[in-house]
Order: C-alpha cells, then structure tokens, then sequence
C-alpha cells in the first residue's frame, strides 16, 4: 500500500481521539437504564398488529449488536506488530468510542426484548432462540477503506432515529412511544459522532478525494441484515408502508454535511453528491 493510499484511509490519532472523547461524554450525560420506563403502565391492548410486526423487526435489527461489534473489532484492529503504530493508534482511539456506542446498541436489543416479553409478545425461551438463530449470521460491509464503513454507519444512524420517530408518530402504546423515543434520541447521538469523523476526513483529504468513496457507499447501500434476515424485502417494504419511511431521506444527511464543507474548490464535488443521491431517491 502507498503512503498516499495510507493516509487517505485514516485522520490523525489525536483528532478521532478528541471525537471520541466528546461522544463519550455526550453518552454519559444521556445515560438511561432500562428500568426508568414505566413498565407498570404497559397496555399490550393499544397495540395493533402492524406494531408488533414493526417490534420485532426492529428487536432483530438491534439484537445483532454483537454481529456488527465483531465487524468493526476486525475491520479496525488494535493489534498486530505488522500494522503501522500511526494505525494503531487510530483504530485504537475509534475503539474508545465503539464500546460506548455498542454499550449503547446493547441496551436498544435489551430494552426491545424485554418489551416483547413484558407484552406477552414472546417468552424468554423462544425469543432467546429466535435472535440467536438470525444473531449467528455474519453482518459484514463490501468496504476496504474506513472512511466508507463510517459513512455507511452515518447514514445508517440517521435512518434508524427518523424511523423510530416516525414510528412514534404513528403508536399509540405510551411505554412502547417512551422507549422510541429513547432509541431516536441515541441513535442521533451516534449520527453526530460519525458525521463529525466523515468530516474531519474531508477536512483533511479534501471533498474531491472524499466523494468518491461517499457515492460508492451510497450506490451499494442496504440496510442492515437485508441480506441475512429471513424475509427481509417483504417485511421491510409493509413497514415502509405502515410508516410512510424511506430509508434514502437519511441520503440527505449526508448531502448536507458535504455542501458544508463545499468552497469554491470542493464546491464542485458537493454538486455531484447532491445531484447522485437525487438520482438514486429519484429511482
Ligand atoms: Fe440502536
Ligand atoms: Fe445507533
């Protein structure tokens, strides 16, 4: 690998070190349990059909957390005296930050789980089977460099926290509206995490060299599982329905952050970006 290849792939130790720092402790001031939810106060009665289908394909969706946690302990390893100390140390700050966010994850899965359970969606014997048997399939992303993995996390976060308000706009069960409420709030939190990485990128390499790996995550883009999760499209495309989601919106995200960063040299890259996703949302 060439040394230009090298640095394009990462950003300074120190700067991915300050981000982490700060999404950490935007974590830790967010911090809530799962008992704070008023269990008591549960009506599985409010529930419609199309809720319970929508919990628990999201409590598959957020189960996989130990899936998408050994992806990034893989693709970003923090050890090996084969690899650059400059790599190890940016692998080794992103990982400050990837146990908080999957600490995170892990309470989306645990609070989802025990909402099916205490609804009388499921029961601890076969839930714990059911995730299992979609958990063990391997969650792996077609990415070689870093940058992209991030950005596909990025637009992947945005989705999930406009589908879980979107969600909430349309239940009406109080416990299962305050815990979405909870998930879309976290999962801006991690948004704005990997947003200000994929900026500190183009910052340091520049929108023109950038871009390109933008437009390639976003032209081979699918949601988590799609590919493993046992009736995935069909499942996927009633829910879109039930509420009126389309996980392209959170495209724009991204085109937003890179027009901030568009001067008149990279202004042209942004254009680009911004005129690819209309076409692909336009499709
Ligand atoms: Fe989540
Ligand atoms: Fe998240």
């Amino acid at each position: 690998m060439s040394d230009t290849r090298q640095s394009a792939r990462f950003v300074a130790p120190e700067e991915i070190g300050e981000l982490a720092r700060k999404a950490v402790s935007r974590a830790e001031t967010r911090q809530w349990s799962i008992d704070e939810l008023s269990w008591a106060a549960l009506r599985p009665e409010e529930l419609t059909e199309t809720d319970r289908s929508v919990v628990r394909f999201i409590t598959f969706i957020e189960d996989h957390i130990p899936g998408y946690l050994t992806y990034f302990l893989d693709a970003l390893p923090v050890s090996g005296t084969d690899l650059a100390i400059e790599e190890i140390c940016f692998n080794r700050e992103y990982f400050r930050f990837l146990i908080s966010w999957a600490n995170d994850e892990e309470r989306h899965a645990a609070v989802l789980t025990r909402y099916q359970i205490e609804a009388g969606m499921s029961s601890p014997e076969v839930l714990t089977r059911e995730l299992a048997e979609e958990g063990r399939k391997k969650f792996a992303l077609p990415y070689e460099n870093p940058v992209q993995a991030f950005t596909y996390t990025l637009v992947q976060e945005k989705a999930t926290q406009l589908f879980y308000q979107r969600f909430k706009a349309v239940a009406n069960e109080p416990v299962l509206r305050d815990l979405l409420h909870r998930l879309a709030r976290d999962e801006a939190r991690h948004f704005a995490f990997y947003s200000e990485l994929v900026g500190a990128y183009i910052k340091r390499h520049g929108l023109a060299a950038t871009v390109p790996d933008l437009k390639d995550v976003l032209s081979t883009f699918r949601m988590p599982l799609a590919d493993t999760l046992n009736g995935y499209w069909r499942w996927s495309l009633k829910i879109m329905d039930a509420t009126s989601y389309d996980h392209t919106e959170a495209y724009e995200a991204l085109v937003r952050l890179v027009r901030d960063f568009a001067t008149s040299r990279g202004n042209a890259s942004a254009i680009d970006l911004a005129e690819f996703v209309h076409r692909i949302r336009g499709m």
